[in-house]
Formats: structure tokens, sequence, C-alpha cells
């Protein structure tokens, strides 16, 4: 299944999910890496995966809709067939997210549906949970939102900062994403309403989770 992948920053789920793709068996393949930031550094770590890049400046467009035509045209002319959001950081239009119907899925640094939205690691600090996580989800027009793939939990401790909980999500983060998009590629997830049934090898999120 193509992938194509919209960033705003770092990447930081791309070198675990090229890593993956690396594996003869897997499923699935980023076949573009497009950034509404000139400067993601995450276009550096796809240029040197060898995965084409794209750049969409958000700021050089008058109105969601034409800024969204473009990354429509580099996605379609790519051949993409599954849209990635990790770290993407504007809101699609009901219009984008309806012309991929099934289609998009975003990763989110929090259990949702708790603390969707911005500072998602402070709002978990605020709220004194003990534990948070990740979660990996279709998109819907509805932000932070729509059926869950999977999630992965990892433990609050008292002396956590923001960033010292966002690092701790984002190991999550990596064993979660590359394992989910397996999943949808290999027609795996089955969408119910809001829910998921997802057909998964005995274990996978066992795993992942090593709680549970
Ligand atoms: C990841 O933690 C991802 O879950 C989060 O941004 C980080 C990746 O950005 N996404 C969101 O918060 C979206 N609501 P990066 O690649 O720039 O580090």
């Amino acid at each position: 299944m193509k992938i194509g992948a919209l960033i705003s920053g770092r990447g930081s789920n791309l070198p675990t999910l090229f890593e993956a793709m690396e594996s003869p068996d897997y499923p699935a393949e980023v076949v573009v890496v497009i950034s509404n930031r000139p400067d993601a550094p995450g276009l550096d770590v796809a240029a040197k995966a060898g995965i084409p890049t794209a750049t969409v400046d958000h700021k050089a467009y008058d109105s969601r809709e034409a800024f969204e035509a473009d990354v429509q045209k580099v996605l379609v002319e790519h051949g993409v067939e599954l849209v990635i959001t990790p770290g993407f950081m504007r809101i699609l239009t009901n219009t984008f997210v309806e012309q991929w119907p099934q289609r998009i899925v975003n990763i989110h640094p929090s259990l949702l549906p708790s603390f969707p939205g911005r500072h998602v690691h402070e709002q978990a600090l605020a709220a004194g949970v003990k534990l948070s996580g990740c979660t990996v989800h279709f998109a819907v027009p509805e932000v932070d939102a729509g059926p869950i793939i999977g999630q992965a939990v990892v433990p609050v401790h008292d002396d956590d900062t923001p960033e010292v909980l966002a690092a701790r999500v984002m190991q999550a983060e990596h064993k979660l994403l590359p394992h989910c998009l397996a999943l949808v590629a290999e027609g795996r997830v089955h969408i119910e309403g809001n829910r998921t049934i997802v057909e998964a090898a005995p274990g996978v999120f066992e795993e992942i989770n090593p709680a549970l």
C-alpha cells in the first residue's frame, strides 16, 4: 500500500517507519513525504532515506482549500493510497477528509479521547493521569477523533515534565504506528461506526503494551 506522509516538523515517526519498510514482508511503503513548512527537518530525514519529498507551503495560499488542492495533486501524482499525518499541524477541511474516506490515519500523543488538540502533555500532567500513551486512528472531519486502530500505554511519573513525558510517549509511537499501518495495509482493520474491529495476530498489541 502506497503511503503519503504529511508532516510539519521533525518527522519523528519517519525513521522507524522507514526501518519497518526495509523488511520485504512489510505491506506498505512511504512514497512521498509532504511538508507544509519548507524548513521542516523531517524533509531531510526523508530525503536521506531516498524517499521523494515535496513542500506545499500553506503560507503561500489564500485559503485552506487552495493549499489542500495542491497537497492533493502531489498525493495523486505519487499514486498514494493511504495518507498519514504524523506530526502534521494543520487542520484538514471536511472536503479533504471526505476525498480520502477511511484512508487518512493520524497519530496523536495521548490516549484519545483524552487530551485532543495541542499542549497534550501539559493537559495530561495537569489532569494528574497516571497513564498516558498514544493513539493511531482514522481521521474524520473532527480533529483528533475517529475510529481507533490501536493504542499504546506509558506510565506518567510524578516528576515528569511535558518534555520528558513527550519523549516517553514518542518511544511508544515508534512501535505503534508501523504495526497499525501494517494492519491497515493488510486489510485487517474493519470500521464499524466509530470503532474498528482489528484482526491482529495474537500478541501484536501485547507486544506494544507489555502491561496487557
Ligand atoms: C508526535 O508526537 C505526534 O503524535 C504529534 O506530533 C509529534 C510528531 O511531530 N502529533 C500531534 O500532536 C498531532 N495532534 P514531530 O515529527 O514534529 O516531532
